[in-house]
């Protein structure tokens, strides 16, 4: 909750404070994912009016006064060079990755991996759980990470490895990791609420991992009718990590799973699962897939700022790595 100081006294700020939100709407906005102040403050007119069913000039009015209640005033093109300079970049553990991510995987960004089972996806999770932890000149996040496990993937034992390697204490790198097993899609959309309240209670959260981001919506949603209303959950889901990268400065990488498609006679037979909608929001997009060996082959997809290039990494015990073992 967001608190504000009124003639001495102390007042919490509610959604239905600002002008032209009502109590229907407050509720929609938060059904939607849209808890408090700060998250409307941090959106656009066109998203809010779409979500809170208001119009446009309404829904700029309303994040106006956001704004101003949060002393977040329009900021000039230094102030968004300044918050662009805050931006942490986390390692891989492969200097040739960093290299493709242009330094690593970016805070106030999501990053997105997908290939097919054995490419690399979790591994790559692992690793960075691992290296969020490290100082900011070891090029880490000096943080905490979340890590939402949708398909009982995450592996102690694996961390163990990767800190050894490392010369890190395992025992205090698990700890600062709290993994959350997701049953269904719902608990998975449930769990991002939760962090935001451990970010709230000021956990140094800088990394989510969600592992697969794509799986318990694609088993529950099959049929050729749901598939845009599967799209449409995956993607308010996707938001609202983005809206928590956005607020704490953190990073966000998930998984996704590619499935055949017989429509794609040549090329890489191969689609990411969620589509569009999924390379929409995502940052950053990269697509792996086994090489000779322990090696990887990643491929940079989408990008605001960065060329359609690839790379060579490796899987070792030691981690994610350069060095052919
Ligand atoms: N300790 C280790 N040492 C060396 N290589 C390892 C080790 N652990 C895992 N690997 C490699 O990583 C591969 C598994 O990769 P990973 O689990 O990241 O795949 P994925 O892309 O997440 O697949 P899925 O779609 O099934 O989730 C293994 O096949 C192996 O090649
Ligand atoms: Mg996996």
């Amino acid at each position: 909750m967001y608190r504000i100081i009124i003639m001495g006294k102390e007042k919490e700020i509610k959604l239905t404070d600002l002008p032209g939100i009502g109590a229907a709407t407050a509720s929609k906005l938060e059904e939607a994912g849209y808890v408090d102040v700060m998250s409307i403050a941090v959106m656009n007119p066109a998203e809010l009016s779409t979500i809170a069913d208001i119009t446009e000039s309404a829904a700029r009015k309303a994040i106006a006064a956001a704004r101003k209640m949060l002393h977040l005033e329009f900021e000039n093109a230094v102030e968004y060079l300044k918050r662009r300079q805050e931006v942490i970049k986390i390692t891989t553990g492969s200097k040739n990755l960093d290299a493709l991510l242009g330094g690593g995987i970016e805070t106030r960004a999501i990053t997105e991996t997908y290939g097919a089972f054995g490419s690399g996806k979790s591994q790559l999770a692992h690793q960075l759980a691992v290296n969020a932890q490290l100082p900011l000149e070891k090029k880490g996040a000096n943080g905490k990470v979340v890590w939402i496990d949708t398909e009982s993937t995450f592996r102690p034992e694996r961390i163990k490895q990767m800190c050894e390697a490392l010369g890190l204490d395992f025992q205090k790198t698990l700890k600062n990791i709290f993994v959350a097993r997701a049953f269904n899609s719902d608990h998975q959309i449930l769990l991002v609420e939760k962090i935001s309240e451990l970010l709230k209670n000021g956990e140094p959260i800088k990394l989510i991992i969600v592992d697969s981001l794509t799986a318990h919506f694609r088993a529950e949603f099959t049929g050729r009718g749901q598939l845009a209303e599967r799209q449409q959950r995956i993607n308010r889901h996707l938001h609202s990590l983005m809206r928590l990268a956005e607020t704490y400065n953190l990073a966000v990488y998930v998984t996704n799973q590619v499935m055949a498609d017989p429509s794609m006679m040549f090329g890489d037979p191969t689609r990411a699962i969620g589509g569009h909608i999924v390379a929409h929001a995502s940052t950053y997009r990269i697509y792996l897939r086994k090489g000779k060996k322990d090696a990887r082959i990643a491929r940079m997809i989408d990008s605001p700022n960065l060329p359609e290039a690839e790379t060579i990494f490796f899987i070792t015990e030691k981690g994610i790595t350069d060095e052919e073992p």
